[in-house]
């Protein structure tokens, strides 16, 4: 049962998350050599082996540990093994797991810039989105940001591609069809405010919840891509997934501070490469991984509708100046808003 595998797999969460605390930070452990002479990173993702994203961060693995002679190697920990997504940011900055995927909202929770990666029509599409957020002149200044605060740096991003939502009870076509549903968010303010904006009613939880979650009925349904809704096997107990397409999200790399600075510049500079490789890859693969997705999940009984766009634009329209206030926010808008002209 999945009940029994979820408090299974955070008992192993814990276990792990303690067993890599006590091995110290950068250059613990016992696969881990000292400082610049490079190790096996721990990264922490909380998707499973069939997506693209574990897909792309093997290969990740593979290619820097080829580019630096088997310096530098990468273990992805899958199925949030390590934790829950709020947890492994705990870890990285702590220094117990070296790197971690996680969702742009997360981060709203640090520094309330990075909401902007969040707000619907930021971005438009996939292809756009992959335009900014690896492009340093762009985002540099808000990757880095939490490099003092919270020993850790954003690497850059992938794609989580658009979002729409999915409900166990029959289509959603218009803002009018959420009313009063209780849907699944992440774990930060924007998406609580989205849910409300259309009149239904949210509740946070973790991604690894979710499955039980719809099942057992505490929640009527959820907001994702096609790629997540598969995989996860959310389609067994949603099986109406509409269209509303309301934000392409980003998902991030993030990286312990002591790790980056005990790489050498050569071997630093091999890390960004095989990460700008992996971000194209997984673009790449997205594609590929979606259409399967939709497929594969109609031969398991779901439907897929389109929806009154419009709708869903004009009632989300006012999360823009609800959320972009502060003088950073308005220039990290505005410069990806140039960026993507
Ligand atoms: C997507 C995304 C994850 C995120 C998840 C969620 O799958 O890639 O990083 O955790 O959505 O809704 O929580």
């Amino acid at each position: 049962m999945r009940t029994t595998s979820r408090l299974a797999l955070t008992g192993i969460a814990t276990v792990a998350a303690l067993t890599l605390a006590a091995c110290g930070g950068s250059g613990g452990g016992s696969d881990s050599a000292a400082g610049g002479d490079g190790k096996t990173m721990k990264l922490a993702l909380n998707q499973n082996e069939e997506h693209p994203s574990f897909i792309a961060l093997e290969a990740f693995g593979e290619e820097l540990s080829e580019a630096t002679d088997g310096r530098w190697d990468i273990e992805v920990y899958p199925n949030a093994t390590l934790g829950a997504q709020d947890e492994t940011i705990q870890l990285v900055s702590d220094g117990g797991v070296d790197l971690s995927i996680v969702s742009a909202p997360q981060l709203e929770n640090l520094n309330k810039d990075f909401v902007i990666f969040s707000l619907p029509t930021v971005f438009d599409s996939v292809e756009s989105q992959m335009a900014v957020i690896n492009d340093p002149a762009v985002v540099g200044d808000v990757y880095g940001s939490l490099e003092e605060s919270h020993s850790f740096s954003v690497i850059g991003g992938i794609t989580q591609g658009a979002r729409s939502f999915y409900v166990k009870d029959g289509p959603v076509e218009t803002p009018a069809d959420l009313e009063g549903k209780k849907i699944r968010v992440q774990e930060s303010p924007v998406f609580i405010a989205m849910i409300e904006a259309l009149g239904a009613s949210p509740t946070p939880m973790a991604y690894g919840e979710v499955y039980t979650g719809l099942q057992s009925g505490v929640i009527d349904g959820a907001e994702n891509n096609e790629v997540s809704y598969f995989t996860q096997k959310h389609f067994e107990v949603a099986p109406y997934f509409s269209y509303t397409n309301h934000l392409v999200g980003a998902d991030f790399l993030i990286a312990n501070t002591g790790v980056l600075d005990s790489m050498t510049e050569e071997d630093r500079a091999a890390f960004d490469e095989a990460w700008q490789n992996t971000a194209d890859n997984h673009t790449q693969l997205w594609g590929e991984a979606t259409e399967k997705a939709i497929t594969d999940a109609e031969a398991g009984g779901a439907t897929f509708n389109e929806v009154d766009a419009q709708a869903f634009t004009d009632a989300l329209s006012p999360l823009i100046d609800q959320f972009v206030t502060s003088d950073s926010q308005r220039a990290l808008y505005d410069a990806i808003a140039a960026a993507t002209e």
